[in-house]
């Protein structure tokens, strides 16, 4: 990390939360973010790892917020040979073609949303079109960090799921908003540990949320300002005394 980041991580604990969250609403510190998390990565600087009798190759997708780094402890424990490959570059195919991995591992990014979308189409490409490998499959990848893909799915498949709604015109969001009883709660597609939720209890701030949506656009508290979400609201009823289950298929 430079010295101006450096500088910024050593004052930052001595900084309230609140006004922490106030600077980070207003300006962008999405380069500081990816050079901190890549400090704490201490496997940053290896690119390749070739470990003799190794079974096959594995491709590891460079995750943006440095999740990744468990793949390679992995591989490391395991004795398994891997090589990390970015997806976000340019000439991502022709470097996946030539790195003679046999499949690929990958923590999909979704910080910031840009990244979510280009790991979304490019491991579609990846998987169906290259017919790659790849754990998680794409469709998991697809489903991560997207409430209204997940929504969609649960709905097609008839799978019970909250009550939700997913509005991409303004008007027809605003009168539903009219005749919702509340509390009902907003989230935003994208966000974890209820970066984006907010329980609303009333009416005239659900407008203002819906209004915001369709203007200026969402943001989960801890992206980046310029970070929105743009044209579109979800909105789910209000369950009492939720608790929160997680359920992990391995395998
Ligand atoms: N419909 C709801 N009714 C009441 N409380 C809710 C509801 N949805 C979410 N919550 C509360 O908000 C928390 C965060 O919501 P949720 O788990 O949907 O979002 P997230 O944690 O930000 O995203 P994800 O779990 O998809 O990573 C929940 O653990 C729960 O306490
Ligand atoms: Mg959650």
């Amino acid at each position: 990390m430079n010295l101006k980041y450096r500088f910024i991580q050593k004052v930052s604990p001595y900084i309230p939360q609140s006004i922490r969250t106030l600077i980070r609403s207003k300006i962008s510190l999405k380069d500081y973010d990816i050079a901190r998390r890549r400090a704490e990565n201490p496997y940053r600087d290896i690119k390749e790892e070739n470990f003799p009798g190794s079974e096959f190759k594995l491709g590891i997708i460079e995750d943006v917020t440095q999740y990744h780094k468990y793949y390679i402890a992995a591989c490391k424990e395991l004795r398994v040979s891997y090589k990390i490959l970015s997806i976000l570059d340019s000439d991502w195919i022709e470097k996946f073609q030539k790195s003679g991995c046999d499949a690929f591992l990958v923590w999909p990014s979704s910080m910031p949303t840009s990244a979510k979308e280009a790991f979304d189409y490019r491991l579609y490409i990846l998987e169906k079109e290259l017919g790659a490998i790849i754990y998680p499959t794409w469709k998991e990848c697809w489903f991560t960090e997207h409430k209204p893909r997940l929504r969609d799915w649960l709905e097609a498949n008839g799978i019970p799921h909250p009550e939700t709604w997913v509005f991409y015109d303004r008007d027809q969001a605003l009168e539903f908003a009219r005749s919702v009883d509340l509390p009902v709660v907003v989230k935003t597609a994208i966000g974890g540990s209820a970066s984006g939720v907010q329980i609303v209890r009333s009416k005239k701030k659900l407008e203002k949320i819906i209004k915001l949506a369709f203007k200026k656009g969402l943001r989960p508290r801890s992206y980046d300002p310029n970070d929105r979400q743009w044209g579109f609201v979800y909105i789910q009823r209000y369950y009492p005394n939720v608790k929160e289950w997680r359920m992990v298929r391995v395998g």
